[in-house]
């Protein structure tokens, strides 16, 4: 596969645990850090756990990464995502940007914090308006995905204004495992983040690592070019 997907902010649970399931699943990864050195570290970690048949895995700066890839994850603290993004915004123009990022608080317990924009999505969207922005996997369980070992279950909601890049992002979802779900447009995203937050204190209350999944999907029945009222 000749695409890259990058991850600004790469080197922390969820931008390893993506990296490698795609890696392992024959896609091109390369893993941003604010310190390359850091980064290359964990994409030599990330290649030898991908194994055989892997896709190349590479490490370098958020700002290599926004210049290389093709497919550009956000996977860093909603704290940090506007200093990243003023810093490489100018790389993203015109490509496909997925937004994990959950801005949530915790003071005690998960919160969602409230965010000018709307969601931690559409800031990344304001803060980089070339780029087309979707927002997914929010709710994943990062140390399952860096298990390999595990097999994985559970909805992947992508939302995002184009039927088409929220497509490629559903595709990535089954790459790695999961079922992605197309959700409607991107003003969804605050609540797939704000979910995240309850799903946090579920995981908390029940000892576990839950995710989400819909129940009575038929795939012959889906539409997902519909217009969703972006
Ligand atoms: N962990 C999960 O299970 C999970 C699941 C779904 C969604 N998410 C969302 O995905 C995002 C990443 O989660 P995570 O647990 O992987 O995060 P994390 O470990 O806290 O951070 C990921 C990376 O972001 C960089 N970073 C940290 N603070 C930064 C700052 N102030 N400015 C710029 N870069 C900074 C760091 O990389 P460098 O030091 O190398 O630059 C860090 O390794 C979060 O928004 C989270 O809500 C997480």
């Amino acid at each position: 596969m000749s695409e890259t997907i990058g991850f600004l902010g790469g080197t922390g649970p969820l931008g390893r645990g993506l990296a490698l399931r795609l890696a392992a699943a024959g896609h091109d990864v390369v893993l941003g850090s604010r310190e390359a050195g850091k980064a290359q570290a964990l994409a030599d970690e990330v290649r030898a756990a991908a194994g055989e048949g892997a896709g190349e895995v590479r490490g370098g700066t958020n700002g290599e990464v926004a210049a290389q890839a093709d497919i550009v994850f956000l996977t860093m603290p909603f704290e940090g995502q506007r200093t990243v993004l003023e810093q490489v915004a100018h790389d993203l123009d015109g490509k496909l940007v997925v937004s994990c990022v959950n801005a949530l608080g915790f003071d005690g317990g998960p919160h969602a914090l409230p965010v000018a924009e709307g969601s931690s999505a559409e800031e990344a969207r304001q803060l980089a308006p070339g780029a087309r922005v979707v927002g997914a996997f929010h709710t994943v369980s990062a140390p399952k995905l860096e298990d390999l070992s595990r097999t994985l279950e559970g909805d992947v909601p992508v939302v995002g204004d184009d039927a088409h890049d929220r497509q490629r992002v559903v595709d990535l979802a089954d790459a790695v495992g999961l079922r992605g779900v197309h959700a409607g447009s991107l003003r969804h995203s605050h609540t797939l983040e704000a979910l995240t937050a309850m799903i946090i204190s579920v995981n908390k209350l029940h000892g576990t690592s839950a995710g989400i999944a819909f129940t009575g999907i038929d795939p012959d029945r889906a539409r997902p070019d519909q217009p969703t009222g972006a």
